[in-house]
């Protein structure tokens, strides 16, 4: 017998009180009974107040060597509700959980730690853990690939040590979109100590939901809302206020967990001032109007409220899968309300010595062409569906150039397992700075270069991002082989 998912709890302190649910609210409305204008003379409580922003909870390390960090982690089926305070819409999600949050706890760790994670799997199917964006070795990579997932009531370790400091997330990667999608991810910090130091360390994980799996609890608000692209939280909450302190220096580490939703961030007013990508600190912090960040990707954004830098809200401007750019107005993301006197922006001494790209010269070693039809559901690279590929084999120790095509009418986000890429080309234009990836969007019809060194054995996953696309077949694998 399947266990029954207990009913979550949320953060204490983020808890809101519930409108009635429709299918036990005698009118079917939502209208709160508690108004002002109900006549009781106790001060009315709004129901649907706008939730203040909180990292997810951090995992406390179990161990007391300083230079092992131990975590445990329960995958365990729960049912949460995902609501928009602005359309009052109530999404019943039936999730999982790893533990007893959603999200789940971030895992924090510093470069050079070895890194224990128990898994104790609770759900009513077999799954993994993956670490996105970090190298670990292949028994490690949490792929149901050439190794058995966990089985339902089984328990496995995970242990691997962390080279490179960067924002990485961690998430299933067996039944990986019906279980991602779920909500069963988290945020994985390897720290760094000539990191810029901040006053905060935020996380915001990124996802969206959508309308279908809702309930309409106000249907006059509900229909096209949103639009197509569904509704996106932040750790779980729509549209959260921060409140900061003018001078503090934050830092935010933006992950996109969310199964195929792009996100093109802005910042209101002002730039965003990005100072990491996927695979850690840039060489040179950039000061950029929007952001792409696709499925899997993540971004660091480092701000200093109360000065020209400030960041007055965070906001998701429209962008198709299937052409980019598209037309509307940007959604809010994020709310920011700022106490105290403006300030000036500090800079100090970039931790990160500044390096040229490599030039584009070498002939790639092979090519992937992403191929497919959002008509037909059909994805494949190569020509080929997963797991019926050609593996390409490279020496370890080779630093070689490999090509990615999209020759779809779809935006992919094509991501690698195992070893990291230098972005080289697009289209064959150098990007603006040196850029150390694991994921990289592949707009329409774009040709994309990366160079690699083969300094981790293994046989890597190297698929869409999109999960459903990548669960449909677009997916391959890039063997580095002794
Ligand atoms: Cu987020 Cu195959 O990975
Ligand atoms: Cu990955
Ligand atoms: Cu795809």
């Amino acid at each position: 017998m399947p266990p029954r998912a207990p009913r979550l709890q949320r953060r204490p302190g983020l808890l809101r009180q519930a409108a009635p649910h429709p299918d036990t609210a005698t009118t079917g409305t939502t209208e709160p009974t508690d108004t002002a204008d109900s006549g009781d003379t106790d001060t009315p409580v709004d129901p649907w107040p706008q939730p203040t922003f909180a990292s997810p909870p951090e995992a406390s390390d179990l161990d007391d060597d300083a230079d092992t960090v131990h975590f445990a982690l329960t995958p365990t089926p729960a049912t949460f509700d995902i609501t928009d305070w602005q359309t009052r819409l109530r999404i019943p999600i039936d999730g999982a959980v790893y533990g007893d949050s959603h999200p789940a706890p971030t895992l924090r760790a510093k470069v050079g730690d070895t890194v224990r994670v128990d898994v104790d799997n609770r759900l009513e199917d077999p799954t993994t853990i993956h670490w996105h964006g970090l190298a670990v070795p292949f028994e490690m990579d949490g792929v149901a690939w050439m190794r058995s997932p966990i089985a339902a009531g089984e328990t496995f370790t995970y242990t691997y040590t962390v080279e490179k400091p960067g924002t990485f997330w961690y998430h299933p990667h067996f039944d990986t979109a019906a279980q991602v999608d779920r909500g069963l991810y988290g945020a994985l910090i390897v720290e760094d100590p000539d990191d810029p130091s901040v006053d905060r360390d935020l996380v915001l994980l990124l996802d969206d939901w959508r309308e279908d799996q809702s309930i309409p609890v106000d249907a006059d608000h509900v229909h096209g809302a949103h639009g197509a692209e569904g509704l996106w939280t932040v750790n779980g909450d729509t549209r959260p206020l921060l409140e900061v302190t003018a001078g503090e220096r934050i830092r935010l580490r933006l992950v996109n967990t969310s199964n195929q939703g792009y996100l093109q961030l802005g910042g209101g007013d002002a730039p965003l001032f990005v100072i990491g990508r996927d695979q850690g600190l840039l060489p040179r912090p950039e000061e950029v109007d929007r952001e792409l960040l696709g499925p899997g990707d993540r971004v660091d954004l480092l701000w200093t409220p109360g000065s020209d830098a400030a960041l007055p809200a965070l906001e998701d401007w429209p962008y198709s899968l299937h052409g980019g750019e598209a037309l509307g107005d940007p959604t809010p993301l994020l709310d920011v309300t700022v106490t105290g006197d403006s300030v000036a922006a500090t800079t100090d001494d970039w931790p990160v010595e500044d390096r040229p790209p490599t030039p584009d010269t070498e002939a790639p070693a092979f090519v992937y062409t992403f191929q497919g039809s959002a008509h037909t559901d059909d994805w494949m690279i190569n020509g080929e569906r997963f797991p019926e590929v050609t593996i390409e084999q490279v020496p370890l120790g080779d630093t070689f150039v490999f090509e990615v095509r999209n020759l779809s009418a779809t935006e992919h986000p094509f991501h690698l397992h195992g070893l990291h890429m230098e972005l080289i080309a697009r289209n064959g234009v150098q990007p603006a700075q040196y850029s150390d990836v694991d994921t990289e969007n592949l707009g329409l019809y774009d040709t994309v270069r990366f160079r690699t060194t083969a300094d981790n054995l293994g046989a890597w996953m190297a698929h869409c991002h999109i999960l459903p696309h990548g669960d449909e077949g677009m997916m391959t694998v890039l063997e580095v082989v002794e």
